[in-house]
């Protein structure tokens, strides 16, 4: 791709963070992640990025045309839509689950928090048509616009060489899907002190807090980092105790209901959000296997502090609640029961009142220069596009001293 970008003019908070990603992702590696894995068949093209791009912000692609992909995965909320607990989609109607954000979603190995989708390509088919999200009722009307709208058309031509009845999905969630590989962010102070051995990089809390992640607190088993990087996620199938409660007691009746409807062609993508309890089944909804009921997707912990609340359900407010859960092992309410399925992985931790309080601070470390203007914004909201005028060629680290410089960590 070409040269760095100067500087990028900000239009609005989207195309400001969107222009900054992939200039991002046209230089070198974020300190502290992998090359991203693009699959022989979709290879990334600047053009076919930006198509992508703008077909993640139509939202002509809904039933009311006032959903896209980035309601939901707002680029200027850590491509969440940060503090809703669940999301909505058209007429304000909720689902069952937490956004999860795209950052770096580019690793993951499955998609959605069950991992009922197996690539980025498929995942993009499924929010137009399930109706508490785009709400259309097939894929005819995307069809429609992509072939006909005049700057499609000629997007389409450039991008696929492909015209008219040509363009299929296909076309549309490759360039979605590959958009996507182009939201990635690392370089976290964390990633700076760990792997670009600055020791000033974070402040002694955050080391101890590390330590604790490593150690007392076990976080590391299943939020893996590497020798050379960290997802922070092992991409596997947990039970850690959330939510599953909501549906404890009617689990013998209800997981066999589940299976006869799903045999009967019940759609799973539909029913997951749409359906309180079998959200709550989590992996088993997929698997079918029973030792997955309320097993779910280990999140990445990179920029966690921007996207509160926590978890599929968005049931935990604060990184210090997502801490207590773990201390008290894996129930949000000290003393109450722990679920018949929990990971074997959970247990109390006793951790004291100074443990909880590091490990806070090693997480508040992860987040990425990107978004460390969100993390400010959200303790001190502002409007979002009040001072980033320009930026300077190498983003990442210039805006990382430009935020958080003198911060100490
Ligand atoms: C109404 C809000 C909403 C809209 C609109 C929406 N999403 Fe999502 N997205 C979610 C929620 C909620 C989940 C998690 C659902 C689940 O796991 O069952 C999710 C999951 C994902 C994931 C999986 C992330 C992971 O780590 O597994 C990706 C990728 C994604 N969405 C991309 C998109 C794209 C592309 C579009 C547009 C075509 C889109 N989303 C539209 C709310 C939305
Ligand atoms: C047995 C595996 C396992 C261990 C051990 C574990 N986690 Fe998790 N973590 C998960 C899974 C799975 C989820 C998602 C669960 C859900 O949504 O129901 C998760 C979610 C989270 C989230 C929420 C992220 C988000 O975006 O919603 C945070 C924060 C977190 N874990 C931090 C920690 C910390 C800190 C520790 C150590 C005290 C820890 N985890 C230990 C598996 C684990």
């Amino acid at each position: 791709m070409g040269p760095p970008i100067q500087t990028v003019r900000v239009a609005t908070c989207a195309s400001f963070l969107s222009g900054l990603l992939m200039a991002s992702a046209a230089m070198a590696q974020p300190l502290g992640l992998p090359p991203v894995p693009i699959p022989p068949d979709n290879p990334q093209t600047p053009e076919k990025i930006a198509l992508g791009d703008k077909l993640f912000n139509d939202k002509r692609f809904s039933s009311t045309g006032e959903v896209s992909c980035a309601t939901c995965h707002d680029p200027n909320k850590a491509f969440t839509d940060s503090p809703l607990t669940v999301s909505e989609g058209i007429n304000k109607l909720t689902g069952t689950r937490n956004s999860p954000t795209v950052i770096n979603a580019a690793y993951s190995k499955l998609f959605f928090w069950d991992g009922r989708s197996l690539d980025m390509e498929d995942q993009a088919q499924h929010p137009i048509v399930n109706p508490v999200e785009m709400g259309l009722v097939n894929h005819d009307p995307v069809l429609q616009i992509v072939r006909t709208d005049p700057d499609y058309v000629a997007r389409f031509k450039k991008v696929f060489d492909k015209q008219g009845e040509q363009i299929t999905m296909k076309e549309v969630q490759q360039a979605i899907a590959s958009f996507e590989r182009t939201i990635i962010a690392g370089d976290s102070p964390w990633d700076r002190w760990y792997y670009g051995g600055d020791e000033n990089a974070v402040n002694e809390q955050v080391k101890r807090g590390f330590n604790v992640f490593l150690t007392k607190g076990r976080c590391v088993s299943c939020h893996a980092i590497e020798q050379d990087y960290a997802l922070f996620t092992d991409n596997r199938f947990h039970n850690i105790g959330v939510g599953v409660n909501r549906i404890q007691n009617e689990i013998p009746q209800f997981a066999p209901q589940f299976l006869t409807a799903k045999a009967a062609g019940t759609d799973v993508d539909k029913a997951v959000l749409t359906n309180p309890k079998v959200s709550e089944l989590g992996r088993f909804a997929v698997t079918e296997t029973l030792d997955e009921i309320g097993a779910f997707k280990t999140s990445t912990l990179r920029n966690v502090a921007v996207t509160a609340p926590f978890m599929h359900d968005g049931s935990l407010k604060t990184l210090r609640d997502v801490v207590e859960h773990y201390n008290n092992g894996g129930v949000t309410k000290k003393d109450d029961p722990v679920n018949d399925f929990l990971s074997g992985g959970i247990r109390p931790l006793n951790l004291t009142d100074d443990e909880i309080s590091d490990l806070v601070a090693f997480m508040e470390a992860l987040t990425s220069p990107q978004f460390a203007a969100q993390k400010a914004a959200s303790a001190n909201p502002v409007s979002c596009n009040v001072k980033t005028a320009t930026v300077a060629a190498s983003p990442a680290v210039e805006t990382a001293r430009a935020v958080s410089g003198g911060e100490g960590m």
